[in-house]
């Protein structure tokens, strides 16, 4: 089995630093520079890739907009071949793309593998999708509206944007590139990615898969650099019809940026867990487990407050500890369960609102522990509304419990945050469940489990600060698309008669 940048993959390597796509190659920038990626584990630097050039972007967007003009005469069908072939690719090399992932992001090697699978299913799904959903269009008729008579049709379907600027972040580097790449591509347009740093390698390595699948030259391409050269000029640049983004409050900044293009952003969240005393306790432990430290907290959608009623809080911290307990701290690689967070500042960061929450008074269920970028699973019980970590992510293995003596509490505190992306439920009692649901100002409610964007076709959206419009496989490609329509005139009203 082929090692990163080995085998097949060794033509995205230059020296010592992975190439950047474009134009159908893999290409050193003129630039002569590199960014260096620092394993979080090792805190060494495990890769370098190249510092594109503003240039370099200026002519990655003149290829992908001619690339995209025959694209979008390519038939449907053949798009979704070209994808299915991508994904059986990509599932194939799974081996090399998780070793980026373990060595850049310190993502669990299991984890890593599903994430790539999760990938390759996600860009076949999508090809199907497609195929379904922009094989049909719309017929209207005119007589419907006041004052018309049948002598007009309308023929509506959806047609693509143009160029999409795709700008995944370092937790999914691959998954939540894919998810922008594959609407992207079957809708009829072309992508500019520009991976995260963290991650930027793995990303590298599943674009090769799509060169491997045989898209014309031009249509993909990648480029990576500093944010401060090409991050603003790629997000501004005349070029981009579309701006798919994952992240965090950058996309804030992107959005008041980026001209009259559609936007689809998703930029974390503050997931609520409320738990009513009739649920079952051991669901609710699992769950929190689950969805608190997996992949050590860093998810958008991972819980980040539990808001517990008081009755049954004793009972539901001990089942969590106990549960945490059990839990491999270690290196990736380990396949641990928490293993160090992606930058040191992103340790610091962590590290200052556990030390808020400690001089504001929260009870520690277990001893606070660092080593490097590594941080233990830590739950913060007692945890109140004056503390930072009661409203901020942590983005790390740290949970505050927040006691609540009334349902209305747990909406409110919930509602009081600035994000909106996900939250959930645990009750047996499901007409309560569905009352919370619809007080909470969240995108999505999961009732009784941990929140979570998959499967990946269903719908994925923020409110609040969480982001701007919804994703999910249809509904990606559907805001990928513009609805195109052709009137036919009739000299003489018809109706057809059967
Ligand atoms: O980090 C943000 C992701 O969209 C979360 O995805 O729920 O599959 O972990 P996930």
């Amino acid at each position: 089995m082929a090692l990163a940048g080995t085998g097949m993959f060794a033509e995205i390597l230059d020296g010592e630093v992975y190439r950047y796509y474009a134009d159908g190659e893999w290409r050193s920038s003129a630039s002569g520079k590199s960014v260096t990626i620092v394993n979080p584990t090792t805190r060494k630097t495990q890769y370098r890739v190249q510092a594109c050039t503003q240039e370099e972007v200026n002519k990655v967007m003149d290829a992908a907009k001619v690339a995209q003009k025959a694209w979008a005469r390519t038939p449907l069908w053949k798009r979704a071949e070209l994808l299915h072939k991508a994904a059986a690719i990509l599932k194939e090399h799974k081996a090399p793309i998780a070793e980026c992932l373990v060595k850049e992001i310190a993502k669990p090697a299991k984890d890593a593998v599903s994430e790539v699978v999760r990938s390759g299913d996600l860009v076949s799904y999508t090809a199907e999708e497609g195929v379904r959903i922009l094989g049909e269009g719309k017929l209207l008729v005119s007589d419907s509206f006041p004052g018309n008579e049948r002598n007009k049709y309308c023929l509506s379907s959806k047609i693509p944007l143009g160029v999409v600027l795709a700008i995944p972040p370092f937790n999914y580097p691959v998954n939540l590139a894919v998810s922008k790449i594959g609407p992207a591509l079957i809708a009829g347009n072309a992508l500019v990615l520009k991976p995260p740093t963290q991650g930027a390698v793995a990303a590298l390595h599943m674009v090769h898969c799509f060169h491997l699948a045989g898209f014309p030259k031009g249509l993909i391409s990648c480029v990576t650099g500093k944010g401060s050269e090409i991050g603003d000029f790629l997000t501004m640049h005349p070029g981009v019809n579309c701006i798919s983004f994952t992240g965090g409050d950058t996309g804030i900044a992107i959005s008041k940026k980026a001209g009259m293009v559609p936007l689809q952003m998703e930029l974390g969240g503050k997931d609520a867990c409320i738990v009513l005393e009739d649920a079952d306790l051991d669901l609710v432990a699992g769950n929190i487990v689950k969805g608190g430290f997996s992949y050590s907290g860093q998810r958008c959608t991972a819980v980040k407050v539990v808001l517990i009623m008081e009755s049954i809080a004793d009972a539901v911290v001990q089942k969590v500890n106990a549960k945490l307990a059990k839990l491999k701290v270690g290196p990736p690689e380990d396949d641990s369960d928490i293993t160090p967070v992606v930058t040191e500042s992103s340790a610091n960061f962590i590290e200052g609102l556990v030390m808020d929450a400690k001089e504001k008074g929260a009870t520690f269920c277990q001893e606070y522990r660092r080593e490097d970028n590594l941080i233990w699973p830590l739950l913060l019980d007692h945890v109140r509304p004056d503390m930072r970590i009661a409203w901020e992510e942590p983005f790390g293995p740290v949970l505050p419990v927040i006691r609540i003596n009334s349902v209305e509490e747990g909406i409110h505190h919930c509602n009081a945050s600035n994000f909106g992306l996900q939250g959930c439920i645990f009750t047996r009692d499901i007409n309560k469940a569905i009352l919370i649901s619809d007080a909470m100002e969240t995108g999505t409610v999961q009732i009784n489990s941990a929140p979570a964007r998959g499967p990946d076709h269903f719908p994925f959206q923020g409110l609040k600060d969480s982001g701007i419009g919804s994703q999910g496989i249809t509904n990606s490609i559907n805001m990928m698309t513009k609805v195109k329509s052709t009137v036919i005139n009739l000299p003489s009203p018809s109706y057809t008669m059967g």
